[in-house]
């Protein structure tokens, strides 16, 4: 929100920015509208949107994270701690039994910190290509001008979600649902070498505390329509929790979708063996991955449709 008045002034849309536009009133109003970073959920993303908006908006983890620059070490305590390093393989491994092709997802991201002060971490079993997507996303856009140039690097921002209309939780709504894909990690850290040390490992569930957070308070229920905004590169995108003129709104799109699909069900060309169990797609070089996505380091300019 700091650079938002700049902008604004910057833009000459200051008057514009005073008269924000207040969504929907059962709409929770975004209290301090941050750099938004736009995950557009029908694209083929709508089971990590399904465990990002029950993140953010069920368990309580919120929407403002930071990007920290953390360690290898200091992420695999946080992959630990969201419940995706288990001895003998994750809970979405074939080795406990899951489908195959699927990988351990974990909200908040393991790069990242909660602005908001959760300490809670959880994760979602998801196809490992919607996985390799989310993380050709989200390094394209740590690989920003705006990321990099924010606060050392480390640089803050909103998960937002678009065209999630059909995407459970991305309305706010069912948070009580009796889903067993999403579950609370159990905290710690990762021992060194890591793997067995906690006894959980033969019941991934076991030990693992399921939504015991329920963070629906205020929110009520979404209202039919969403606002719709314009963006500088002329996206138009529906925001459901509101946005405000002269907002920095980053979204990455493919430019050949079909590419996309393809890179992201096979993975990493360069790579020469397969990931252990225990590894993390998000180390992984997203490079093969980068040149086919746009980031779009776009502002919102109008709001289109209001909230109804
Ligand atoms: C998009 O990618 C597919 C798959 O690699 C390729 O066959 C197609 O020619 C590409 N389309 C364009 C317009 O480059």
């Amino acid at each position: 929100m700091k650079n938002l008045s700049v902008l604004a002034s910057l833009l000459g849309l200051a008057a514009a920015s005073s008269a924000v536009n207040v969504p929907g009133t059962n709409l929770e109003a975004r209290q301090d509208p941050d750099d938004l970073l736009i995950f557009v959920c029908n694209d083929g993303l709508d089971e990590i949107c399904t465990n990002m908006c029950y993140g953010a908006f069920c368990a309580g983890i919120g929407s403002s994270l930071q990007y920290d620059q953390p360690d290898s070490a200091t992420k695999r305590n946080r992959r630990k701690a969201a419940g995706c390093i288990a001895s003998g393989g994750n809970r979405c491994s074939t080795k406990k039994g899951h489908a195959s092709g699927f990988q351990c997802d974990e909200y908040p991201f393991a790069s990242s910190v909660p602005t908001g002060g959760s300490n809670t971490r959880l994760n979602r079993c998801v196809p490992a290509d919607q996985n390799r997507k989310q993380g050709g996303l989200i390094s394209a856009f740590y690989r920003s001008s705006y990321c990099m140039g924010n606060n050392g690097g480390k640089c803050q921002f909103n998960v937002e979600f678009s065209n999630a209309g059909n995407i459970m939780y991305c309305d706010q709504q069912n948070c009580d649902a009796d889903d067993d894909n999403e579950v609370i990690g159990p905290g710690g850290t990762a021992n060194d070498g890591d793997s067995a040390d906690d006894g959980t490992d033969d019941d991934p569930d076991a030990g693992q505390k399921k939504r015991t957070t329920k963070k629906r308070t205020g929110l009520g229920k979404r209202l039919p329509g969403a606002p719709v905004y314009r963006t500088s590169s002329g996206l138009e995108l529906d925001l459901p929790r509101g946005a405000q003129i002269g907002q920095r709104a980053f979204v990455v799109l493919p430019r050949n979708a079909t590419l996309w699909d393809e890179q992201a069900q096979f993975g990493n060309p360069n790579r020469m063996r397969a990931l252990d169990e225990d590894e993390d797609e998000e180390d992984e070089d997203y490079e093969y991955m980068l040149a086919n996505l746009e980031l779009r380091e776009d502002t919102i300019v109008e709001e289109i449709t209001p909230g109804v």
